[in-house]
């Protein structure tokens, strides 16, 4: 079949009334980005005449994401998150704004309201007797090197199995999850285990987009970051274990070369002593640094859906970023 319907009068008549521009209703914005979005799969379809078989298992694959809440698992696949943050890295350059520890992508899988420890603290339950200890730890600084005292560190990372607790119904609350507050010398510091990789579960319907792709839906193993504190930059941001099989290979495009981070591996007795550690552990040591700003908008992290965050703590949040 070679018909080639698109730029017919009809059919762009036929787009406008879809779009609603014929109504006085509506947002503006929204009929805009439909027209343009609607326009764009139109000619798609002519041009690659695409069958009423292939439309139909298109809707049924959307189906299938939305009934499993996976599309948020997909996007980061499809290179959105990513695309989000280059955009964000231009609009900082092009603004001026340099320096800090490079920002990237904030995952599907945050839950709001993890427990504060000052300093210090653990961060796993202690029932995953065969994971590799972790001790965790780093300074956040200010671009010119000053310590950031009270910074409010965000962490949270999968178990040795690569799941995450609130999603992984196995774990018990908030297990490796914590916010640490900085001390006075911005430091923070955590006994945890050593995560797992992550992978997309085989027969979801994410895996089955990316199966098409001929492309593989795992993660190295990686540590999540939110960090803020009053008159600097919010930075999301993860870290990569150096080592595993897909540090540099992430389905999610979240590894940039300044995020790698090695564990080293520590056997000595007096070393896991100091730091109320029963035996060998695994040392990551991550410093941050944040870049100084007076806009409030900058001080706090994107709006987005997350599990647990209410209006309420949205409003804490925008309040706080505003003293
Ligand atoms: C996905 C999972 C993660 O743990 C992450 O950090 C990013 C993306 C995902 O399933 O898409
Ligand atoms: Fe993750």
């Amino acid at each position: 079949m070679t018909v080639k319907i698109f730029e017919t009068p009809e059919v762009q008549d036929f787009l406008k009334a879809v779009a609603g521009f014929d109504q006085d209703g509506g947002n503006e914005r929204a009929k805009q980005i439909l027209h343009r979005l609607l326009s764009d799969l139109y000619r798609l379809i002519d041009d690659y005449d695409i069958t009423p078989e292939e439309f139909w298992s298109a809707v049924s694959v959307l189906n299938a994401l939305g009934q499993g809440t996976q599309f948020a698992l997909l996007a980061p696949g499809l290179g959105f998150d990513h695309y989000l943050d280059m955009r964000m890295d231009a609009a900082d350059a092009e603004a001026g704004r340099t320096g800090g520890t490079p920002r990237t992508i904030e995952g599907p899988l945050y839950v709001a309201g993890a427990p504060e420890v000052q300093g210090r603290g653990r961060m796993d339950d202690g029932t995953d007797p065969d994971a590799e200890t972790m001790w965790l730890t780093g300074q956040v600084r200010d671009t010119d090197g000053h310590p950031v005292a009270g910074a409010k560190v965000e962490v949270w990372h999968a178990d040795s199995k690569g799941g995450y607790s609130f999603f992984d119904p196995s774990q018990s609350e908030y297990n490796l999850r914590r916010t640490i507050i900085t001390d006075a010398e911005g430091r923070y510091a955590v006994r945890s285990i050593i995560p797992s990789g992550y992978g997309c579960p085989p027969d979801s319907p994410t895996q089955q987009v990316l199966d098409l792709l001929g492309r593989h839906g795992q993660r190295p193993a990686h540590i999540h970051y939110f960090v803020s504190a009053p008159g600097h930059q919010h930075l999301t941001t993860q870290i990569n274990l150096a080592g595993d099989p897909y540090t540099y290979d992430d389905f999610a495009f979240a590894t940039r070369e300044e995020l790698v981070v090695p564990g080293q591996r520590i056997e000595d007795a007096a070393e896991a002593e100091q730091r109320g550690l029963e035996g060998p552990f695994t040392e990551v040591v991550f410093d941050i640094e944040l870049a100084r700003t007076e806009a409030p908008e900058l001080q706090q992290r994107h709006k987005r859906p997350r599990a647990l965050e209410s209006e309420e703590q949205e409003s804490a949040l925008a309040a706080s970023a505003q003293v």
